[in-house]
């Protein structure tokens, strides 16, 4: 099928005909292999259970499952108002249907800025850079005011409806977060205080136009998240996530009105790796764009993180050093467009 192509904020084209977008033999995605449907687990939050101190054992104990088995599952009944997140899904969308003058003016390939357009590569040894099937928008989602000004003026109503969201999804992260710590066997709040103060708290939209060979291309290359924990919202209809488990990959299907949870590194590394970051990428679509959007929950720069007491004994001897968050994102930045391998830097050697 013919379609349009899409220009980036950076000027290019995304095309096939511009080897810049086409991976080499050994690094693209094999989805043949891919196993669907997926079996990622879905947890009803029941949103009748409001006070999670006396949520039932029985939901604390499903989640703590998919957080040791999978690091991945799906929440449905999580209270957020469908209608809300359909707006969420129609603003992002629209951003990145702005003429691409528009979006340049957020293109950086500055780190240190908190407002960005920018695109995933992968430096491929003997090959070079290779640009992924996508265009990504970042922006911090609380404390909204500080930032609400450097968003897209000519999307009106991307302010209020970012801020409605945002809202929400700083509530449902203090219920997962809660739910987490309580499944560790700690207590309700253990999470949140450890992972300290003022969060750093990003979001990042991600659009994946149609590609005409998803066979040759990626949206997102296989990474870990970075952070403590992510809240991810996906078109409806359209695949292209995959987590991967015991060497293979599964299809994260998207689920009506359904959020997809990940944990991030800094929760393997508290948890002494009892629960799981799991890599997971997206792949393209051959007919349809595809949109998500992830919002980060992490540490600040200046949290110290490491195993927490509770789950070092003999048996289970820390396997990571203690760190300021500052270090793992210094340990990221080296280790830019490369798989990454963070968590990894402060294993303890034995
Ligand atoms: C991310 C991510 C997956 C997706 O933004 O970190 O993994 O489905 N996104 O877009
Ligand atoms: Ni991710």
């Amino acid at each position: 099928m013919e379609v349009t192509p899409f220009q980036l904020a950076n000027n290019t084209v995304l095309s096939l005909s511009d080897s810049n977008f086409i991976l080499p033999k050994d690094r693209r995605p094999i989805l043949s292999e891919v196993i669907n449907p997926d079996s990622i687990p879905i947890i009803n939050l029941n949103e009748n259970n409001i006070d999670d101190g006396h949520a039932s054992s029985l939901l604390v104990s499903n989640i703590s499952r998919a957080c040791e088995e999978y690091g991945f599952f799906q929440i449905v009944n999580h209270g957020v108002p469908q209608e809300l997140c359909q707006r969420v899904l129609a603003v992002v969308t629209e951003f990145f249907q702005l003429p691409h003058e528009e979006r340049a003016q957020f293109f950086t390939t500055d780190h240190t800025k908190q407002v960005k357009v920018y695109n995933y590569y992968q430096k491929v040894e003997g090959h070079g850079k290779v640009t992924m099937w996508s265009e990504t928008f970042t922006h911090p989602w609380h404390p909204l005011d500080d930032f609400t000004q450097f968003l897209p003026t000519s999307i009106p109503q991307y302010r209020e409806v970012f801020g409605e969201y945002a809202r929400e999804i700083g509530a449902l992260m203090d219920r997962l977060l809660s739910l987490i710590s309580r499944g560790l066997g700690l207590e309700k709040d253990y999470l949140k205080r450890k992972l300290g103060e003022r969060p750093a708290l990003y979001s990042q939209a991600n659009y994946y136009p149609p590609c005409p060979n998803p066979e040759l291309t990626m949206g997102i290359p296989d990474h870990n998240d970075l952070g403590a924990l992510t809240i991810l919202l996906q078109s409806e209809g359209v695949t292209g996530l995959q987590a991967i488990k015991d060497g293979k990959w599964l299809s994260v299907h998207p689920v009506p009105n359904a959020f997809v949870v990940n944990l991030a590194d800094q929760i393997q590394v508290l948890s002494n790796g009892r629960y799981k970051s799991v890599g997971h990428r997206a792949i393209t679509n051959d007919r349809l764009a595809r949109v998500s959007v992830a919002m980060f929950y992490s540490p600040n720069n200046d949290t110290v993180i490491g195993p927490i007491e509770d789950f070092i004994d003999e048996e289970h001897p820390a396997m990571y050093r203690n760190y300021t968050y500052r270090d793992y994102m210094e340990e990221f930045r080296r280790q830019e467009g490369r798989r990454r391998r963070v968590k990894e830097a402060f294993e303890i050697q034995r």
